[in-house]
């Protein structure tokens, strides 16, 4: 299928396939799945080879991302034609966003959810701290792992200094980063939640339990460390720390509406994108899966005019007349898209899908 140049609106019925094409066009780019980790479940039932290939191009050019996984094989990826890394396709891979109804933990589930999406944003925004998370997890673990030694009398308490000072660098800069990505979505989410209709006060507050300075993190860790010790973990750090999305003075987690829900993630979303676009990256590719449903027509309205004022999206929606009419809108029916596809491979012996 060719994507329109702004919104294309696929619609179908329950099971016609609208979440495996999201799915499909994550994968090309991602070669990883926004709905299982588990890659087996993307093998066609009875087959043994997923593969996506979509096509991008930028002022003229075309780059070809083909993306596979076979249970034998394994992930595979190619950058036209030739097998290639992340890193050797970065450079001509659109950043893609994803909505779909699962990712609603985001605004609902607990703050571990909401400190790794805010993380994997640090890591786009900026690539030279994309390590940092992982960084912090290790050096934890290394720290909890020596807490247990010490617990059981296997190590002596003062092995805790070094590691003590190497969480709280490592941590402030974790926590730095994530302080810096808050203020700069900060106002382009109060701006999305006007443009999307989610009325009253809105806000994104960013909550460093342990503050983003080393020497307040290594004292405070020093403090607990007896307290860490007896619970063989490390109770206190900038791994506790809260995102929050506030709407009149409440958290939207446990008292926004569904629909409210829904419009702070998609604000969250759009802050996002416009941070990137600020940064001088390509405007991300928006694929929203069954988005419609839970908003009411005048705020499903807005979010067309929003998704129609730059870049590229694919939307699903389970009925047509749930995608308001605009120009910006490429309408596209899925039983029409299988139908067409089902001819081509019958024609085509040697089409792959
Ligand atoms: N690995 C697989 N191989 C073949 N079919 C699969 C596989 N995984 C799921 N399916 C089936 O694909 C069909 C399409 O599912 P999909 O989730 O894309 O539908 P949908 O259009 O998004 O429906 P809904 O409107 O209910 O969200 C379903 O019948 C599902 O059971
Ligand atoms: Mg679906």
């Amino acid at each position: 299928m060719d994507l329109g140049e702004n919104v294309t609106a696929v619609h179908g019925p329950n099971g016609s396939g609208k979440t495996n094409l999201t799915e499909a066009l994550y994968f090309a780019f991602t070669s990883r799945s926004f709905r299982t980790t588990d890659r087996r479940d993307l093998v066609p039932f009875g087959g043994n080879l997923a593969r996506v290939r979509v096509g991008v191009t930028d002022d003229d050019v075309t780059h070809e991302f083909m993306c596979s996984y076979g249970r034998e094989e394994g992930s595979r990826s190619f950058l036209d034609g030739a097998p290639a890394s992340r890193e050797d396709s970065s450079p001509f891979r659109p950043a893609i966003t994803v909505f779909s109804p699962d990712r609603l933990e985001i605004v609902k589930g607990p703050p571990a959810v909401r400190r790794s999406h805010l993380d994997a944003f640090v890591a786009a925004r900026w690539p030279s701290r994309s390590g940092l998370r992982s960084e912090f997890g290790r050096s934890l673990a290394q720290r909890n792992a020596l807490l247990s030694a010490v617990a059981e009398g296997s190590s002596s308490p003062g092995q805790l200094d070094t590691w003590d000072l190497q969480l709280a660098t490592i941590g402030a800069k974790l926590a730095s980063a994530r302080q810096e990505a808050v203020s700069e979505l900060t106002p382009a989410y109060r701006k999305a939640t006007l443009d999307l209709g989610l009325e009253g006060e809105n806000d994104l507050i960013y909550r460093a339990s342990a503050g983003v300075e080393a020497s307040s993190i290594a004292a405070g860790l020093g403090e607990r460390r007896d307290t860490d010790i007896a619970a063989r973990r490390t109770t206190w750090g900038p791994h506790h720390d809260e995102l929050r999305l506030e709407h009149d003075g409440r958290q939207l987690r446990r008292f926004g509406s569904q629909g409210q829900q829904r419009l702070g993630l998609l604000s969250l979303m759009f802050a996002e994108r416009l941070a990137l676009v600020g940064a001088g990256r390509p405007v991300p590719l928006m694929v929203l899966d069954d988005v419609m449903s839970e908003l009411d027509s005048s705020r499903r309205e807005r979010l067309v005019e929003l998704l129609g004022t730059g870049g590229q999206s694919l939307i699903t929606a389970a009925e047509g007349s749930l995608i308001p009419d605009s120009p910006a809108v490429t309408r596209v029916s899925m039983l029409e898209l299988l139908d067409a596809a089902s001819r081509k491979g019958s024609d085509d012996p040697k089409a792959d899908g």
